[in-house]
């Protein structure tokens, strides 16, 4: 059978050049499957950021690795799932694949990320409020990380002040939602001026344009008017000069969910002001996140009930900006980094 696949052919720091770092390859496979194993077909493919990293990681010629909603179409007699079944899973940027299902060491620079095993997705969660594809977004990772930062992390109480950099994304965006329905005053970064609006309807207070590189002390500036009693709780998606503004305006007993450092992974800017004395007084907490360790059958179930039920009952809004065709993905990809302005909420391919 003819497989499609974007495999990697150049590691290139900085905003990723689709054009230099993926090629399409073209196979035609011979598939004969072992006892535990499944083909499985590629519905839905994920573009996130953190792709950077696993991309600077992937060996020259191998596929790139991305969360994917899969179809079972075949199976051997002990595979975890039967034909027919969903799941989700790292399959990557491939149009079928042979997996076993099992959990994927991703041995990074830093240190080892596990994908865990294929999750089955079961049918009944999915309607035309929250399609098959959310798995991937409100229903998925994003989703998780947002209502992981707010059940396993975040107290947040009625009148304070939340700021959420990189807001207009799939994570931003929802736990902004979920921080207002909490009671707080939220306020959002983007740097688009379309996506104020935006950000405005989904209920954001506030919103302070934000481009990675824009000058410290307008920042600054910028965030004090929008946030004239302090910075109460901070979910940073962005880093850099935003992220040491709301360093020196930080209330007592603040608390800081890093989430991804822009200005140091993409635009290899290691140097900035000196952070810590900042906590000393305010007495603040600084968790780094990493959803993976939130990703438990127990969890799932919590976030279909929760977010999911929010979703339902149309307290929380989410969006996709779902493109089409294989051929797509590194565009779709490239979109999250260059020319962002029609991209609301997770951003994601069908097949
Ligand atoms: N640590 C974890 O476990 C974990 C889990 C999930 C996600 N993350 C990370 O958290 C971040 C947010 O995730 P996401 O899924 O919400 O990503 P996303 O949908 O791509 O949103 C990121 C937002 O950042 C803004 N942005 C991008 N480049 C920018 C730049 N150069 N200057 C200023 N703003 C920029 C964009 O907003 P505008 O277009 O409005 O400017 C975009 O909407 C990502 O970097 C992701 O990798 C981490």
């Amino acid at each position: 059978m003819k497989v499609e696949k974007w495999v990697v052919r150049e590691h290139v720091e900085g905003v990723p050049d689709v054009g230099r770092v993926y090629e399409k390859v073209v196979e035609e496979v011979d598939v004969r499957l072992r006892d535990h194993e499944m083909l499985l077909r590629t519905l839905y493919v994920s573009v996130d950021p953190y792709l950077q990293g696993i991309a600077l990681d992937t060996p020259v010629g191998n596929h790139m690795g991305a969360d994917s909603v899969m179809e079972v179409v075949e199976a051997g007699p002990r595979a975890p799932h039967r034909v027919g079944d969903l799941v989700q899973g790292f399959g990557g940027w491939r149009s079928h694949l042979v997996s076993d299902g099992a959990a994927e060491l991703w041995q990074t620079g830093t240190f080892p990320m596990v994908f865990p095993d294929y999750r089955r997705l079961d049918p009944a969660w999915y309607d035309e409020t929250l399609p098959l594809s959310t798995a991937l977004g409100v229903l998925g990772g994003p989703g998780m990380t947002a209502w992981g930062i707010m059940n396993r992390f975040m107290t947040v109480s009625p009148g304070q002040t939340m700021v959420v950099s990189g807001a207009s994304g799939s994570v931003g965006s929802l736990v902004g939602q979920l921080a207002k329905r909490a009671g707080a005053r939220v306020v959002g970064t983007t740097s688009s001026p379309e996506k104020t609006d935006y950000l405005r309807e989904l209920g954001f207070d506030e919103v302070v344009h934000y481009s990675q590189g824009d000058d410290a002390e307008s920042v600054r500036a910028a965030l004090a008017a929008a946030a004239p009693d302090g910075v109460d709780r901070y979910v940073d998606c962005l880093g850099g000069n935003v992220t040491d503004a709301v360093f020196d305006q930080l209330n007592v007993y603040s608390q800081v969910a890093v989430c991804w450092q822009w200005a140091a992974q993409i635009a290899n800017e290691h140097v900035g002001p000196r952070l810590l004395p900042y906590i000393m007084f305010p007495r603040t907490t600084i968790r780094g996140i990493f959803s993976l360790e939130w990703f438990t059958d127990e969890n799932w179930a919590a976030l279909h009930e929760e977010l999911g039920g929010l979703v339902r009952r149309g307290e929380i809004t989410y969006h996709q900006t779902v493109r089409h065709g294989f051929d797509e993905i590194p565009a779709a990809y490239r979109s999250l980094y260059v020319d962002r302005d029609v991209n609301r909420g997770k951003v994601l391919v069908e097949l």
